[in-house]
């Protein structure tokens, strides 16, 4: 038979620490789960935001699409409006960002005069085709991003921005 036998004394100390580190633990994780949560949710990639634009209705000249989503930063939750030039170009639906690629304006279509068939940036003057192609000799050093787009029930929804396929 062994003699390692436990004290009362080293009982009572295996207990409260037990108990302690039990009590402990119900504590900490809570915090440890607050201050981590945000890194945990599941990213939002992916995900398409619907619009209020009817597919059946573009046309070949684009048109201004807005819509608005839920925006997570952290524990701040805000609502974001977003804009997207959208137009058909035989069966593809096209969606194009509106922000500069010089300084990031806004840009609008046909909205010079001298250039009714591209998208115009004011700050600059930048100048981009209807593929969003930037006009070379203009500011800006790049093309204007592209939406992911679907189609469901007729409605428009926008993806991701994802750099221009078009050009
Ligand atoms: S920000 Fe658009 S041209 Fe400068």
């Amino acid at each position: 038979m062994s003699k390692s036998r436990v004290s009362r004394r080293q009982f009572l100390n295996y207990t409260l620490m037990g108990v302690g580190g039990f009590m402990a633990s119900g504590m900490l994780m809570p915090m440890i789960r607050f201050a981590v949560d945000p890194v945990l949710e599941a990213g939002a990639a992916g995900d398409y935001i619907p619009t209020s634009q009817k597919v059946s209705e573009l046309t070949e000249e684009p048109v201004r699409v807005d819509f608005t989503y839920d925006q997570v930063d952290g524990w701040y939750e805000s609502e974001v409006t977003g804009t997207a030039w959208v137009y058909k170009e035989g069966n593809q639906i096209v969606a194009l960002s509106p922000v500069c690629k010089h300084l990031g304006c806004t840009v609008n279509w046909a909205s010079d005069k001298e250039h009714p068939h591209q998208f115009y940036c004011p700050c600059h003057g930048g100048r981009y085709e209807k593929n969003g192609k930037n006009v070379p000799g203009t500011p800006p050093t790049g093309p204007l991003d592209e939406f992911d787009v679907k189609e469901q029930d007729g409605l428009l929804y926008l993806g991701a921005a994802k750099p221009n396929t078009l050009v």
